[in-house]
Formats: structure tokens, sequence, C-alpha cells
């Protein structure tokens, strides 16, 4: 915006705001537009997938209509907005053509200056608009779109940032949105903190506000019929308003298991813990894998059985019978789709811990991918894993060492309530993890 603001050009990067749901991107968007005194406008992207509705139809076409970018351009009627396109991760491609290529050449700054829209018929200068683009996940964004990006990171919040916020904007806002002043009604820290803890599980503030905005409709109810309001909402309130349903919080495992290891997950809509199964029945040398699991995290699976194989020896495991066994590998929650490497060191764990028949600690979770040697390999979404490793109520949670520089981005109060472990190799994650019954496992 200081480069702007000096050279009086748009000419520069495209902005690319990408982290999950309610964390304030489109919010961030306004702010910008109207810092600099520009239009808002925006669209989504979700679902485009004939490259005619970015670029247009020809006119002769029955039907025809301008692209996206034009006809938001309309909409506003100015030319230079600042104009956000949503959901880029989820352009898709069809037998229409690639809409990313046309996005690709209305986007960058070297070639839109004479962008032809097929509707307009003659070149219209997109270079006075500032683009800024949103996205949940960063991998679905097409690889020359991310090239010419500036991609800047929304992670999700912890608990004391979402009572900050929920006390500083939401509560003023639902306060008066819903005919009420701050006379009338009251929240206090305590009761917010409560609501985030209890009744959502999310990145962001939506279903906060959501719940905030219930309480403030149950007090326009009583103000309404003209009752007495000045209300102060704390905890017992706020049961009594939002009622006793509250989420149930994800626990950790209650005891040491053999072949149950805790793992963490990232998605969109945060962090979350998973627990990868392992056990043994009367076979025939074959592996099962269940749990909606995707192709990279299928191959973990292998990883770590070849693994667990080729180190047999050391680990103190006996294949003698392995042919006369099946091998089964499941990851509840069975309807929610999963999938990534970063798993392999909790698979990994607990199919050692299944042949070695050494519990794995309760208190323990980890991330990380495992390389055929049995390295410990960088993952994603830390900061978010973290974080639901210590709502879940887990001690200690093993990274790897690749990983140490994300934890600059964590919160102090989360790192100092957790042990984090960084490891080179799955031979210190067993050292750490497996109870220290130690049978058979020597060299370890
Ligand atoms: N840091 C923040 N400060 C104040 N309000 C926020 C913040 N983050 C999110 N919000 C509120 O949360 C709601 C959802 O934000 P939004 O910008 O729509 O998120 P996104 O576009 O990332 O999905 C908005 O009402 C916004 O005001
Ligand atoms: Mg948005």
């Amino acid at each position: 915006m200081a480069v702007k603001k000096l050279t009086e050009e748009t000419r520069g990067s495209i902005l690319c705001l990408v982290g999950p749901p309610g964390t304030g991107k489109t919010s961030i968007g306004k702010s910008i537009a109207r810092s600099m005194g520009r239009k808002f406008v925006r669209a989504s992207l979700g679902g485009v997938r004939d490259e005619a509705e970015i670029r247009g139809h020809r006119r002769t076409y029955i039907g025809s209509m301008p692209g996206i970018i034009i006809k938001q351009l309309r909409q506003v009627g100015v030319r230079n907005p600042v104009m956000m396109l949503d959901e880029i991760d989820k352009l898709s491609n069809s037998n229409l053509g690639d809409p990313s290529a046309a996005l690709l050449e209305a986007l960058d700054p070297e070639q839109n200056s004479n962008f032809i829209d097929h509707y307009l018929d003659v070149p219209f200068d997109l270079s006075k608009i500032m683009f800024i683009l949103t996205a949940n996940y960063p991998e679905y964004i097409p690889e020359p779109l991310l090239d010419r990006m500036e991609i800047i990171e929304f992670p999700s919040y912890i608990t004391r940032e979402k009572v900050a916020i929920a006390k500083n904007y939401i509560t003023k806002r639902q306060i008066i949105q819903n005919g009420l002043t701050p006379k009338d009604i009251k929240f206090t820290e305590k009761a917010i903190e409560f609501i985030v803890e209890n009744f959502t599980r999310e990145a962001g503030v939506r279903k906060l506000e959501q719940r905030i905005e219930k309480i403030c409709r149950k007090v326009a109810v009583i103000k309404a019929k003209g009752g007495k309001t000045n209300f102060s909402i704390d905890i017992a309130k706020v049961k009594e308003y939002l009622g006793n349903k509250f989420l149930t919080p994800e626990m950790a495992n209650r005891k040491n298991e053999i072949g149950i290891c805790t793992g963490l997950a990232w998605s969109p809509a945060g962090g979350s813990i998973l627990f990868i199964e392992a056990t043994l029945m009367k076979g025939s040398d074959k592996v099962k894998i269940t749990g909606r699991l995707g192709e990279v995290m299928r191959e973990s699976a292998e990883i770590a059985i070849s693994y667990m194989k080729s180190n047999a020896g050391k680990l103190g495991i006996n294949l003698k019978n392995f042919e006369k066994y099946d091998l089964h590998i499941h990851v509840p929650d069975g309807a929610t789709p999963k999938d990534g490497p970063s798993a392999g060191l909790a698979i990994t764990t607990a199919i050692i811990s299944l042949f070695t028949k050494i519990p794995i600690k309760k208190e323990v979770a980890m991330t990380g991918e495992i390389s055929l040697h049995g390295k410990a390999m960088e993952i994603g979404g830390l900061k978010e894993k973290i974080i639901a490793a210590l709502k879940a109520g887990i001690k200690t949670v093993i990274i790897p060492k690749d990983n140490l520089k994300d934890l600059e981005d964590i919160p102090k109060e989360v790192l100092s309530a957790l042990d984090i472990k960084p490891v080179k190799h799955i031979n210190e994650v067993l050292a750490i993890a497996l109870t220290n019954k130690n049978r058979g496992l020597k060299k370890v």
C-alpha cells in the first residue's frame, strides 16, 4: 500500500490470502479498499471451469455474457476497485478450456493492460484494479498462478485471540445489529471463553459470532416484550441461552495401549488429533487399510510396514510366522477423508508397538513424514497441529527437527504447556513414545 501511495500505480504483485474460513481474509480486503479510498467488489471462482466465464462469450452467442471481471467492473462502476476473487483453489478444469490460463492473463500486471473480453471485443485496461485472491488450500492453487502471487498466510486463531476479537468487535457489532444497546447486555470475558471452548470448534470466528448472535436475539426478545434488560452474560447465562449440548472435546487416549498411536492432522478447519490403530489377525500375509485414507497416506502405511520388516532384527521383532497373519491399519472417524504424508511416524510407531507388544504412552502425540530409512521429515500446518494437541490434553509432541523453525509462530503460552521433542529418526520417536517396559527393543 505504501508503494502504491508513493508511485500512484497499481502495478506490482497480486496478493493471495490463504487460510481457513472465518479468519478475516474478506474483512482485510475490505479494509484495504477503505484505507485506499477505493471501492471493493468480490466474486467467487468456486466452480468456474469454463474459460468463457473469465474471458466472456462472443456476442453472437445467444445468452452471451461478459466474463466475471468485466461483470464485476460494470457492477461497481469504476475501473480501479479492489477486486477480491475468492476460492482460487476451487477453480477447476474442463473440456471448455483452462480458466486458470485466462485468469493469469487477466491478473498478470505484465499483460493485463490490454485484456480482451470476447463480449467487449476491444482491449480493456485491467491494470488499475488491485486484485486480491483468497484460498483455503494453497496446494490446490494452479502452479502458474502461484508463481506470480504473493502468498500471505492467515493462520487459525487460538482461544485468547478469539476472546479478544469477540470482546472488541463481534459482541459490539451483534449488540447493535440486534437492536440492543451496550446498556442492555454485557459479555464477561469468562463467558466468551466458555463459548469458544464449549460451543465452537473452528479455526476462525464464524460459529462464535453465530453463538453470540443467538444470545443477543434472546435478550432482544425480552426487550421487545418490554421486559427489563440489564444483562451481564456470564457462564450460567450462556448455559441458559445456548443449552447444555456442549461439543465433546477430542479426548486423548485414556490408557497406554499397544498398536494405537496419536497423530496430528491439519485441515482448513484447523488442527485435530487422530488415532492410528494397527491390529493383527489370522490370515495370509495381507494388509488391509481403512478409514478413507488417500493415496499418499496409504503409501505412508506401506513405508511403515517396509521399515518395520527391514529392521525387524534390530527392533527385536520375530517375523517367522508373519505370513500366517493379516495386518489391519485403521484411522477412525472413518467418514472423513484423510490424506497427506504427515502421519508416517505415527503409523510406523503403531505398527512397531503392535509387533513388539510394547504399549504407546497415552500423553504423546506426533507428526512427521517418514522415509524408507526411518528419517523424520518436515511437514506443514505445525501451528494448528500443536494447538490441537494441547486442547486434546496431550503432554508431549514429537515433531521433525526440520520443523523447529516453525515453532517461532506458535504462541508462548502454548509452547510452555507442552513438551516439544524434535527428532531426526524414528528410533528417537520410539524411545520417547513407547512405555519403558523394554521387551525386545534393545537398540532403541
Ligand atoms: N482479526 C479479526 N478482528 C476482527 N474481526 C475479525 C477478525 N478475524 C475475523 N473477524 C470477523 O470474523 C468474520 C469472518 O471473517 P471473514 O473476513 O469473512 O473471514 P474469511 O474471509 O477469512 O472467511 C467477520 O465478521 C470478521 O469481522
Ligand atoms: Mg471470505
